[in-house]
């Protein structure tokens, strides 16, 4: 083969278009990737001006460009290669990227194009700038409150609505540590996010994050592990959900629970009061006879001081009977938050059984009290529980002025598997049909005429509250048995 021929083969099996072009800038050669380039045959350019490849202004320019180097020797583009606009035989334009040679081989001398079609390459760049645009509007502009750390904690991102949530600005934000954010309460229990792995990528935690001005906003903070790839290492993605909306709602319905719940054991006692007053007055009424002996005794001027201190004893104990139901009385109606302590079922219910007593003595049944000894303690209120039994064993009252086929209402306490105990009141009224049942526990549901169906929804919201439950069923007496089922305190 000739090394003509060679040469041909040579620049026709190039993938890149290659022109060549003699001192004077007229192309000599064309490969057949330049014809697929252009859209010119080799005859249409073979002899023509290299300018004629390109579209004004440089067309015009560079006969000028070739001239300027030949004089300076101080190359623009030769060796260098740049980004320029081809134009095709059609007049269109293509981007492409352009290295330059020179070659001398004896008495000859030229230049050599070297041509690559950048269009597409151009495009999916443009295609990914305006992808990474998009998301960063997105990121920018989501309304949740994004935070972004390194494994370390160390903020690398922060949205418009986190800088707002926050109360800092991105400038403040940026480069610190998420630490740093946090109410000093929570920041131990953060050092966990740091243990995040790729076996538990994804967490829950609630924090309190202090924001810019001092003040304390509780947040629910989701955060998961980002993939490690060749360009970026994991990082930590939070988004923050401002807790406080649901926190004040949450308050607001327990302080409406509490302020029924004390509604209803005013009303309760408010219908209580004449017998409780009955109660009261039988103690001093008692004391006043007591008195009364001693004052005779004394004035008959053969007064034995044993019979008077036994007398006296007498009178001390009436008055501690009356202070009971006072104080019972003023623990229930006094108006506080509610408490978590230790409690002793069985001595609330004897407590409560003083205030119950003449209601019953007045309808003419007993109530009996079968206490387990050492019935393991609840946590919670001890007013409320007792509450809960005022209300349930006055409905048996109710139930009972109906149609009674016993005379008694029995309260009875017992342990009920591991970590439970149990109360269980239990009546001889006519108990409770199938329709009603269905809507025992519905507030303001009841069958009286006086009722305001109260009782037992305010019952069931102090049971929940306490983590306990409360059930219904009917006993062998034919009347109601209503079962409070509580998680003891150990
Ligand atoms: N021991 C019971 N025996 C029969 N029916 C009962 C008993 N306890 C409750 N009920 C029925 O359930 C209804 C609702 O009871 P709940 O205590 O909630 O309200 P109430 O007693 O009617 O009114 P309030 O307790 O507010 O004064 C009652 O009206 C009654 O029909
Ligand atoms: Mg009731």
């Amino acid at each position: 083969m000739l090394a003509e021929d060679r040469l041909s083969a040579l620049l026709d099996a190039a993938v890149d278009a290659m022109i060549l072009a003699d001192e004077r800038g007229r192309i000599t050669r064309f490969n057949r990737a330049a014809e697929a380039l252009f859209g010119y045959a080799p005859a249409e350019v073979l002899g023509e001006n290299l300018s004629m490849l390109m579209p004004a202004p440089y067309r015009q320019e560079h006969d000028g460009y070739i001239q300027r180097y030949q004089k300076t020797s101080q190359p623009r583009i030769i060796g260098i290669g740049r980004q320029v606009l081809a134009q095709r035989k059609d007049g269109s334009t293509v981007p492409i990227e352009l290295s330059v040679g020179e070659f001398v081989q004896g008495a000859e001398h030229g230049y050599v194009g070297i041509l690559r079609d950048i269009s597409e390459r151009l495009r999916q760049q443009a295609q990914l700038k305006n992808q990474a645009d998009e998301l960063r509007v997105i990121f920018e502009n989501a309304p949740t409150p994004i935070l972004i750390t390194d494994l370390a904690g160390q903020i690398i991102k922060a949205n418009r609505a986190c800088c707002a949530l926050l109360g800092r600005s991105e400038e403040d934000l940026l480069g610190r540590s998420q630490l740093d954010l946090l109410h000093p309460d929570d920041r131990a229990g953060a050092q966990q996010l740091h243990q995040l792995s790729v076996e538990q990528p994804a967490s829950r935690y609630e924090w309190r994050y202090l924001r810019g001005d001092g003040t304390v906003v509780h947040t629910t903070n989701y955060a998961a592990l980002s993939v490690e790839t060749d360009e970026q290492p994991p990082l930590i993605i939070s988004e923050i959900v401002d807790r406080s909306a649901l926190l004040s709602a949450e308050h607001e319905a327990e302080e409406l629970r509490a302020r029924l719940t004390h509604a209803g054991r005013i009303g309760t006692l408010g219908e209580m009061v004449s017998g409780i007053a009955h109660e009261v007055n039988q103690p001093l009424t008692a004391i006043a006879n007591y008195a009364n002996a001693c004052r005779r005794l004394l004035q008959s001027g053969n007064a034995e001081p044993a019979e008077l201190i036994g007398t006296l004893e007498k009178i001390s104990a009436q008055a501690d009977r009356a202070g009971q139901v006072i104080r019972g009385l003023r623990s229930l109606t006094r108006k506080r938050d509610a408490v978590r302590e230790r409690l002793d079922c069985n001595q609330l219910i004897s407590e409560v059984a003083k205030l119950l007593e003449f209601e019953l003595r007045n309808s003419g049944w007993r109530l009996l009290l079968r206490l387990t000894p050492r019935l393991p303690t609840v946590t919670g209120d001890g007013v409320q529980l007792q509450q809960v039994v005022l209300n349930l064993v006055r409905n048996g009252i109710e139930a009972m002025s109906e149609r009674a086929s016993g005379d008694f209402i029995q309260v009875e306490t017992y342990r009920s598997g591991a970590g439970f105990i149990e109360i269980a009141v239990s009546d001889c009224g006519p108990g409770i049909s199938e329709a009603v049942e269905a809507h025992l526990f519905e507030p303001f549901y009841t069958t009286k005429h006086q009722g305001m169906g109260l009782g037992l929804s305010i019952c069931q919201s102090i049971i929940a509250a306490h983590g306990g439950e409360m059930s219904y069923r009917g006993n062998a007496m034919g009347g109601a048995t209503f079962v409070v089922r509580l998680p003891t305190a150990e």
